[in-house]
């Protein structure tokens, strides 16, 4: 049974499980929504504290085990600050699961493999023709190990497919903020803020991928549990350090 992991735009209660990851991340959160920050700015300075977090074993083994024990994900905080919001969670991947490709509307994410390995494939949003259909571009298609990351924003590769290998789990360590750009894709732009189902190959249009919009059903019933490489990037199609 395929295993549906994208969570869409019901509302999200507040968790706090540690305040430590609150308190280092909080002020770069404001900082950025003062616009003394720019995205990329907090981007890595969040990686540096996931990185911090990590070298203290008596604080990161158990909320690791907690995923692996449990195959579950595991949320350290998420808040919501009215149309805005932000998550700091590990993502367990069973083996073979996928997170079938999307893209997000006015989503900041900052991931990192912490256990096993992840293959990603990463795009580029080219043009919006519309709500439903982008126009793409690949930019990368790799396994990631254990500290590797995907980083993407409103501008910055912001479609992605990611799948544990068949034969081992892993965890991801995940940041979304949600709802703090101002500058958007997507014209109309959604009022929701969950990720956006997609088939990036429908046809190749002047180089680019049309990308078109899939219902959740659909997106896991076309790509859940099958392997990122049965749809290979057409040979005409240009890569985005190509461009
Ligand atoms: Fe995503």
């Amino acid at each position: 049974m395929v295993k549906i992991n994208s969570r869409m735009s019901e509302k999200r209660r507040d968790i706090l499980n540690d305040a430590r990851v609150r308190e280092s991340m909080h002020p770069l959160l404001m900082r950025l929504e003062q616009s003394t920050i720019s995205v990329s700015h907090m981007q890595y300075a969040f990686l540096e504290i996931l990185r911090t977090h990590q070298s203290d074993s008596g604080f990161w083994d158990s909320r690791l085990k907690f995923c692996s024990d449990k195959e579950e994900d595991y949320i350290f905080w998420r808040e919501d600050f009215g149309g805005k919001d932000i998550t700091v969670s590990l993502l367990y991947l069973e083996p073979g699961e996928v997170h079938p490709p999307h893209h997000h509307n006015n989503v900041i994410s900052v991931q990192s493999v912490v256990s096993g390995q992840i293959w990603a494939r990463e795009y580029q949003r080219i043009k919006c023709m519309d709500a439903d259909n982008i126009l793409i571009s690949p930019v990368r298609d790799r396994l990631l190990k254990k500290n590797d990351e995907i980083v993407a924003h409103e501008w910055l590769n912001n479609v992605h497919w990611f799948a544990a290998p068949k034969d081992e789990p892993a965890v991801i360590w995940n940041c979304n903020v949600r709802g703090f750009e101002t500058n958007l894709f997507l014209h109309p732009a959604p009022n929701s803020l969950g990720r956006i189902l997609l088939d990036p190959h429908v046809k190749v249009i002047n180089g680019c991928l049309l990308a078109q919009k899939l219902t959740v059903e659909e997106g896991y019933e076309k790509f859940g549990n099958k392997p990122i490489a049965n749809w290979p990037i057409p040979d005409e199609v240009i890569w985005m350090d190509k461009i």
